[in-house]
């Protein structure tokens, strides 16, 4: 495979700045405000930044595992007084409380362990300990910049031209620190000056399609039609869908996907159809430790999602179900996986695996 074309980074984002560090504190792009207004969550503790993580103020698999870096960097400036001694242990404690606030992407879990790594190789504590956290945490935000640059390169390389893409929640620039996984292939062509259209699900229960994907793709000027989930299939079936395009919170060993809720019938439509369904995945979203998408824990959120839109009550009962993501099963990953590191092609689980053996 070609080197890419880091085309993005040579452009300038047009999607407001998912997070800003401010030397102090932590401002996240409050995603529950979109996209009626554009304010910023100023999370000067650790809780702080959890709570917007719980709350989904900043969401989306990359994101949220870079806001929990920079949490761990507030959470260690409230140690400093800590003897070097118990540092280690508080770091520990600091990294738990912010593992446990979303379990299904692995990105959390990745870019805490990368931030424990930091300090550990250097064995640092302290002040000294809080600068090197702060340092590595300013290096994963630039890293995934670049991380989904490479992405777009790749993923625009599988895009024919005037292809009508269909994607599903925000795997966008508001998922990540600028450019999105499943959106950077689109901003890329864009760049280029290829046509294509997008067509966003609106995503159902919280709407990440209509609220985020729709903003950050219609404000970039990008041609984007809004859908709801349940008309995929039929645009599928009359042949106005030449693609799926989506992203991930994590890939076990064997190529399963688990991404957001309604992904899987997504891609169930597609393979009826024969529509080549794509997944950007990052490689902090590739988790060979987990053999199957079976082994993910698989987030349930409170039931006032379904119940209530906009604040107000839709639904007649109370006892539902909110699984918030789904599994889609390695073998409907017709088209394939695009890493950073290239693209895998089905079978993609034994793709994954060649791609990164040295
Ligand atoms: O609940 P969310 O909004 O955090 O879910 C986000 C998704 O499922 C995205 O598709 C995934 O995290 C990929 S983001 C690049």
């Amino acid at each position: 495979m070609n080197a890419p074309d880091l085309l993005l980074l040579r452009t300038a984002p047009k999607a407001p700045r998912t997070l800003r560090w401010t030397g102090a504190a932590l401002e996240l792009l409050d995603q529950t405000q979109l996209p009626g207004t554009v304010t910023y969550r100023r999370c000067t503790t650790l809780e702080d930044v959890r709570d917007a993580i719980v709350t989904l103020q900043v969401r989306g698999a990359p994101a949220i595992g870079l806001a929990a870096a920079w949490g761990l960097v507030l959470g260690m400036a409230e140690q400093d007084a800590l003897p070097a001694e118990r540092w280690g242990e508080a770091l520990e404690a600091a990294a738990a409380r912010l593992r446990s606030a979303r379990p299904t992407a692995v990105n959390l879990a990745w870019a805490l362990g990368k931030m424990l790594a930091a300090v550990d190789e250097q064995n640092l504590s302290g002040r000294a300990g809080r600068e090197a956290l702060a340092v590595h945490a300013a290096f994963l935000q630039e890293d995934d910049e670049r991380v989904c640059a490479t992405l777009g390169a790749y993923g625009a390389s599988v895009i024919a031209d005037g292809a009508r893409i269909l994607t599903h929640c925000n795997a966008g620039a508001l998922a990540v620190a600028a450019w999105g996984t499943a959106t950077a292939p689109m901003y890329h062509l864009q760049a280029q000056g290829r046509r294509f259209k997008v067509y966003a699900d609106e995503t159902r229960p919280v709407l990440q399609g209509a609220r985020l994907t729709a903003f950050e793709l219609s404000q970039a000027g990008i041609d984007v039609t809004l859908i709801t989930d349940s008309m995929a299939a039929h645009l599928m079936s009359q042949r106005e869908i030449d693609l799926v395009m989506v992203g991930t919170d994590r890939v076990t060993r064997n190529g399963d996907v688990v991404n957001k809720i309604g992904t899987l019938s997504v891609a169930l439509a597609a393979k009826h159809f024969g529509v080549p369904f794509w997944v950007a995945c990052p490689l902090s979203t590739y988790d060979p430790a987990t053999l199957t998408g079976q082994d993910v824990p698989i987030e349930e959120r409170a039931p006032e999602e379904v119940t209530h839109l906009g604040g107000q009550r839709v639904a007649a009962i109370t006892q539902v179900r909110n699984p918030a993501f789904d599994v889609t099963p390695a073998d409907l990953v017709t088209g394939g996986i695009i890493t950073e590191a290239g693209i895998a092609r089905p079978p993609v689980g034994d793709a994954l695996a060649a791609l990164l053996r040295p």
